[in-house]
């Protein structure tokens, strides 16, 4: 059996299910985990078929019984998690409808649920299973859209971007990283938010051209959970190295 394992949330479609695969390929066991259970049996069973370690778990990030039970079901079988990556999120406002003067309600609270409050609840019904690693890393999957320095920043691509929902909960994951990490700074787990890029997925419609494959971005999360370039008031990072916060 695989020494090192890595818990992937939203591990069954895109950048999940390619990060997945990278860590397996990278010779992790993986805890593929994902709200559907044939969802979960299709990813396990193919990374199986190709000989890879992986098992399956059902978890909703949103929901905190969803996240103790993963918690039980893990600590039955292992006794630490070497890596966990947050990667489950959604950005309803791509598709909402019906007029908004600045935030559609529904969508800004699905959103903060899912991106912000997800990784917090997973983070704390998995943490102690990641302190036994012996350097464990959690992993935030955010956006460069998150950055309040670019949203700031007149010469930058995401200047003229205003998606409040989504950049609000990747800003406040981007927070929780830093947060996370100073009050993990006396122990081996490090944090990083890492950003994988413009990723063709099912994320929104204008994600279905995107110049980055998933497995690219997947390649960009492992790198950055192995990087031992992580300071203990956390990092956030790109393909192209540190992002401004
Ligand atoms: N695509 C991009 O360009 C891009 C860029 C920067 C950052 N990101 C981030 O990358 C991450 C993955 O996005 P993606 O592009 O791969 O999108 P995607 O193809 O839509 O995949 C999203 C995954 O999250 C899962 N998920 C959604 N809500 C969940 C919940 N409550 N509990 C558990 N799983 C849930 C989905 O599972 P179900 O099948 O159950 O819905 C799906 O597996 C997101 O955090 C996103 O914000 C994406």
């Amino acid at each position: 059996m695989s020494d090192k394992i890595v818990v992937v949330t939203g591990a069954t479609r895109g950048i999940g299910r390619a990060t997945a695969t990278a860590f397996a390929r990278a010779g992790y066991r993986v805890i593929v985990t994902g709200r559907r259970a044939p969802a979960v049996e299709a990813v396990v069973g193919e990374l199986r078929s190709a000989g890879l370690a992986a098992e399956g778990e059902i978890l909703d990030v949103c929901s905190v019984d969803s996240a103790r039970c993963l918690h039980d079901s893990l600590a039955e079988r292992h006794d630490h998690i070497d890596v966990l990556v947050n990667n489950a999120g959604i950005l309803p406002e791509a598709t909402a409808t019906g007029t908004v003067n600045f935030a559609h309600p529904g969508a800004f609270t699905e959103t903060l649920m899912t991106n912000t409050f997800g990784p917090v609840n997973v983070i704390e019904a998995l943490l102690p299973l990641v302190r036994r690693a012996p350097a464990g890393r959690i992993v935030n999957i955010s956006t460069e859209m998150g950055s309040l320095t670019e949203q700031r920043n007149p010469e930058s691509a995401y200047y003229s971007m205003v998606v409040p929902g989504y950049q609000a909960s990747k800003a406040a994951l981007n927070s929780i990283t830093v947060g996370l990490a100073k009050s993990l700074a006396d122990t081996a787990v490090r944090v990083t938010s890492v950003c994988p890029g413009f990723v063709a997925t099912e994320l929104a419609p204008a994600a279905a051209d995107a110049p980055t494959t998933p497995e690219q971005a997947a390649q960009v999360v492992l790198a950055a959970a192995e990087s031992p370039e992580v300071s203990t008031d956390g990092s956030f990072v790109g393909a192209q190295g540190a992002i401004a916060w």
